[in-house]
């Protein structure tokens, strides 16, 4: 699909793997629509891309919250248009054994990113579906196909996040509004440890045999699957071979996340 002069929305624009994908398409003629909730990053970003000569508009928004993903759909629709590409990488989530996770945050875990994307989706499609075309990209994660310990909630809401993108490929599959699922390994430079305390020290040791991405090497990758109309896309590539051995021999990926993975404190 052509990005130079395509009409983008990406949610999660403010840091990490969203905002890296948006200064890419940026770069590449895209015109973009920044979303996320924290105004100044936004603004400073489109103030940045439009003194590069680009298109960008920020659109403040707490995705969790259907009501602004209808009032965001309705102004982008009106303003700037039917967007010809989708991409969520809105998320967030600590990374907790069921038991150790409050109540109200396993509502929160399932917010961003799988209720995000399906609001998202689901303002825009109907337009997007009328001029039959477009393409959809969710920026899952390896936790989208593979099991750990210790990570619960994050688990679950990334499958969702996986399910809902794969079920929507089956939707459109008469149409020519294109789905993909985009599975990066670790980002070296996100916010994402950060800002989700007691999170990073919880990836399985295992996991040491991917290299770590940076956020621009995930958005490379991202602007590579839009090129190609990919319908799912690993990068780094070592992730994809994890993927296919922990399928074709699922006990031995169990036993290898359980032996290196986090430990429950209490009994
Ligand atoms: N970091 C990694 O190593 C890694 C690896 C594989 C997959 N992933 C997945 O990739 C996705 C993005 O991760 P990242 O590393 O880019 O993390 P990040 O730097 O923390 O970025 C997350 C983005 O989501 C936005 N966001 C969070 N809650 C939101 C809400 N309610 N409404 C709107 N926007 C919201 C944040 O912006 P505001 O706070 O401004 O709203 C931010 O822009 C996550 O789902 C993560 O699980 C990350």
């Amino acid at each position: 699909m052509n990005i130079a002069r395509s009409l983008c929305v990406i949610s999660g624009a403010s840091s990490g793997i969203g905002k890296a994908t948006a200064l890419e398409l940026a770069k590449r003629g895209a015109r973009v629509v920044l979303v996320a909730r924290r105004e100044a990053e936004l603004r400073q970003m489109a103030a940045q891309i439009r003194s590069a000569g680009g298109a960008a508009w920020a659109f403040p928004t707490d995705l969790s919250k259907p009501q602004e993903a209808v009032r965001l759909g309705e102004q982008v629709l009106g303003e700037q248009g039917t967007p010809d590409i989708l991409i969520h990488s809105a998320g967030a989530g600590a990374w907790r054994f069921l038991d150790e996770t409050p109540l109200e945050d396993l509502q929160h875990l399932m917010d961003t990113p799988y209720f995000a994307a399906a609001y998202l989706t689901r303002v825009f499609l109907p337009a997007m579906l009328k001029r039959d075309r477009g393409f959809i990209l969710s920026v899952c994660s390896p936790a989208s196909r593979l099991v750990w310990p210790g990570a619960t909630g994050y688990v679950a809401a990334r499958w969702a996040l996986n399910g809902l993108t794969e079920a929507l490929r089956a939707d459109l599959y008469h149409s020519k509004v294109k789905v993909c699922a985009f599975f990066p390994g670790k980002i070296s430079d996100s916010e994402y440890f950060i800002r989700n305390t007691d999170t990073e020290n919880r990836i399985p040791r295992v996991g040491r045999f991917i290299p770590d991405i940076t956020s621009r090497q995930a958005a490379l990758g991202i602007v590579r699957a839009i090129e190609l109309e990919a319908r799912a896309m690993f990068v780094p590539w070592q992730l994809h071979i994890f993927d296919l051995l922990a399928r074709v021999f699922p006990r031995i990926a169990e036993h290898l996340a359980w032996n290196t993975g986090a430990r429950r404190k209490g009994p």
